[in-house]
């Protein structure tokens, strides 16, 4: 199974997926720079994601717990969910994401060149 992931910078990544796979532990797993602060207890919303309309449908409803962390998240949508609170099913092979500007994690530090 697939996820695409297209991210704020304008790049799109396709991820493989295992069921039973969070969605932001599979965007977590491969590098992307996903923040995921709480590891996925649904504690902190920075695991927000938008979900292609089209695929709306086939996610599992957001329970009262998700959608209490989403209030307090920014830029929210009707297509915003916790990509720690979707886990992956073969009927979500091809799942298209976009993940939210707040929960893009800061990139590592580049090395620093020493000497010279
Ligand atoms: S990782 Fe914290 S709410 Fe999803």
């Amino acid at each position: 199974m697939f996820i695409t992931v297209h991210l704020p910078d304008g790049t799109s990544h396709r991820l493989e997926a295992l069921e039973g796979w969070r969605v932001m532990e599979v965007i977590r797993d491969w590098g992307l720079p996903i923040k995921g602060e709480c590891g996925g207890a649904c504690a902190c919303a920075t695991c927000h994601v938008r979900v292609k309309q089209e695929w709306l449908d086939k996610l599992v409803p957001a329970e009262d717990e998700e959608l209490e962390m989403l209030d307090g998240a920014f830029n929210v949508e009707d297509r915003s969910r916790l990509s720690c609170q979707l886990i992956m099913t073969p009927e979500l092979d091809g799942l298209e994401v976009e993940l939210a500007e707040d929960s893009l994690a800061e990139l590592p530090p580049q090395p620093v060149a020493v000497g010279g």
